[in-house]
């Protein structure tokens, strides 16, 4: 399996079109940050700018969310395991099953995969929504961890959640069991659409493996100088 190195910061490529990203990159002259491509990007320009990216010497985060049957979830993982990627993702309401065909489809022959991560509950859904749209009767505390320990028992990496929520994954599923997540933000920098946010120096002291950051660097007058006191204050 693709080990990539614990404590990274993720940087997300939130944007629409591969001029964009490719200007972004340049502007690192010295280091190749590990990077998040999202469905908008994807979506818009297709597996080549993976490649792409991936040739420029980047780890790369394909942040899809894979939610089918196991069966096309098992296909479609069998293809971005090719891309060789670093880290994908599913919804872990998908199912166990689910997680365990993605787990399938994704080991290349040779036995190595990229790190497999489920979404448990997304950042966007209140509990209220949860409860009264979803009919998921637990807190959301307790849909968090359970849907943690679902994404253990299929064999999968960790998961992607909350940083408030990463030292309550860690206490249900253990040390190991790796917590990606976004919401982080400077303590002097605008929220801009999270509700919960955490400053990158406490989501690793609340057990954050890898912190995704998309704003507070992409959209920085200096995203350099941005990445690099991000990187800092995660690693302490
Ligand atoms: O700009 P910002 O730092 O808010 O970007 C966070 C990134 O993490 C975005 O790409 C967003 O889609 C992603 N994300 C999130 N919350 C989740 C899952 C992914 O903010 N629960």
């Amino acid at each position: 399996m693709t080990k990539p190195n614990k404590g990274d910061v993720i940087i997300a490529l939130d944007f629409p079109a591969a001029a964009d990203v490719y200007g972004f990159l340049a502007k690192f002259a010295e280091e190749k940050p590990f990077v998040k491509i999202g469905m908008e990007l994807f979506y818009a320009e297709g597996p080549q700018i993976v490649r792409e990216i991936k040739a420029r010497g980047h780890k790369i985060f394909l942040d899809l969310k894979l939610h089918d049957i196991p069966n096309t979830v098992m296909r479609a993982m069998r293809i971005l395991s090719a891309l060789d990627v670093d880290m994908v993702n599913v919804h872990a309401s998908g199912t166990i099953d689910m997680m365990k065909a993605a787990l399938e489809g994704l080991t290349r022959a040779d036995g190595t995969r990229p790190m497999l991560i489920a979404v448990t509950q997304l950042t966007s859904t209140s509990q209220e929504r949860m409860q009264q749209e979803l009919l998921v009767g637990a807190t959301m505390e307790q849909a968090v961890s359970h849907y943690a320990k679902n994404a253990m028992l299929a064999g999968l990496d960790g998961v992607v959640c909350s940083p408030l929520e990463a030292a309550g994954v860690k206490a249900v599923c253990g040390e190991a069991f790796q917590t990606v997540t976004p919401g982080i933000r400077f303590a002097d920098s605008a929220a801009d659409d999270q509700a919960r946010v955490m400053t990158p120096e406490k989501a690793r002291i609340g057990g954050s493996d890898y912190i995704v950051v998309g704003r507070p660097i992409t959209a920085a007058a200096d995203p350099v100088a941005a990445y690099r006191r991000c990187k800092l204050a995660f690693l302490g």
